[in-house]
């Protein structure tokens, strides 16, 4: 009997992993299920479009790679580096050889600055959601 209660309170208490939508409710948990819309493009939208938007300051500098909603899967995905052709931005199913998660994780990346310029980095869990959005494909979803 007491089993049974303890098993029901915990339930009730602590488990709940994943919200039957898939999203990333518990800061604790691994992310998984990644949406662009719903998880990837809030964070661009704080962090970057600031400056990667039309006739934003890095659209003005050369920098055509937009990142605004509806614009931002298309200008990265298998999309090659505006400065280096060499580097492609991100590659679906490969972080590691994704120059757009180099930029946000390194201090010294291939060719200029860790981004955002000017500001401090992403925080870990908003780079976990941009890797983890890669490895799974970089979905237009
Ligand atoms: C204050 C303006 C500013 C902000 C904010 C900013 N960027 Fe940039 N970004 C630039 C400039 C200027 C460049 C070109 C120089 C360089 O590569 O360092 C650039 C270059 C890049 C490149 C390389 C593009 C290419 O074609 O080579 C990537 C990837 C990038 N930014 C990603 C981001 C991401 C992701 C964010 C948000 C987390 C961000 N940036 C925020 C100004 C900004």
């Amino acid at each position: 009997m007491l089993g049974g209660l303890a098993v029901a309170v915990l339930l009730q208490t602590g488990g709940c992993p994943t919200s039957p939508d898939g999203s990333m409710d518990n800061p604790g948990d691994p992310i998984s299920n990644v949406s662009l819309a719903r998880d990837v493009q809030p964070i661009l939208a704080a962090r970057c479009t600031g400056c990667h938007s039309d006739g934003g300051f890095a659209d003005r500098a050369g920098i055509p790679m937009l990142l605004s909603e509806g614009d931002s899967h298309a200008a990265v995905t298998g999309v090659a580096s505006d400065v280096d052709d060499t580097l492609t931005l991100v590659v679906p199913g490969d972080p590691d050889a994704s120059y757009f998660l180099e930029k946000i994780v390194s201090d010294a990346p291939a060719r200029g600055a860790r981004m955002p310029l000017f500001s401090g980095p992403l925080d870990d869990r908003e780079v976990e959601t941009i890797r983890v959005w890669i490895q799974e494909g970089a979905l237009d979803n």
